[in-house]
């Protein structure tokens, strides 16, 4: 696998691209597809608060709308505008979204705080018994 590193400097990167005027609180993403692209994303806000996207799901449509359906990997970096970074987790709906692409037993979710600092979990850790496109088959 590419570097964690590397993703998480992308994560950091992609951080300062955040559209966050109502939050302030600034998320990176770095998603790894399994041919070794990296597809980097952040939050963007809305005055219609609903309309927020997070880091998360904006590296998976980008993603996605360049073709891409398989993946390895994400590193999410978030925190408060100003402040240090603490492990940021992923919200439910970006796990589902994960669900729709991803296998749950491998594919890798990081969360990290700094190059040195992350921790790893299998998607299945962060979203068991998930529902899958797999459960749609008859
Ligand atoms: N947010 C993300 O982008 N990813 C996460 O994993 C958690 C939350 C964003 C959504 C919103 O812009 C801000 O963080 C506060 O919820």
């Amino acid at each position: 696998m590419t570097d964690v590193k590397k993703l998480i400097e992308k994560a950091l990167e992609m951080r300062l691209y955040s559209y966050v005027p109502y939050s302030h609180f600034r998320v990176g993403a770095a998603l790894l597809a399994k041919d070794g692209t990296i597809y980097g994303g952040c939050n963007i806000e809305n005055a219609s608060y609903g309309a927020a996207n997070c880091a998360e799901r904006t590296a998976f449509f980008k993603a996605v709308s360049e073709g891409k359906h398989e993946f390895e990997a994400i590193v999410i970096c978030g925190g408060h505008e100003g402040t240090a970074l603490d492990y940021c987790s992923p919200c439910g709906i970006c796990r589902q979204v994960m669900r729709e692409f991803c296998d749950p037993k491998t594919f890798k979710v990081i969360l990290a705080k700094n190059e040195d600092d992350y921790k790893e979990y299998t998607l299945e850790q962060l979203l068991p018994l998930g529902f899958g496109p797999e459960d749609l088959q008859n």
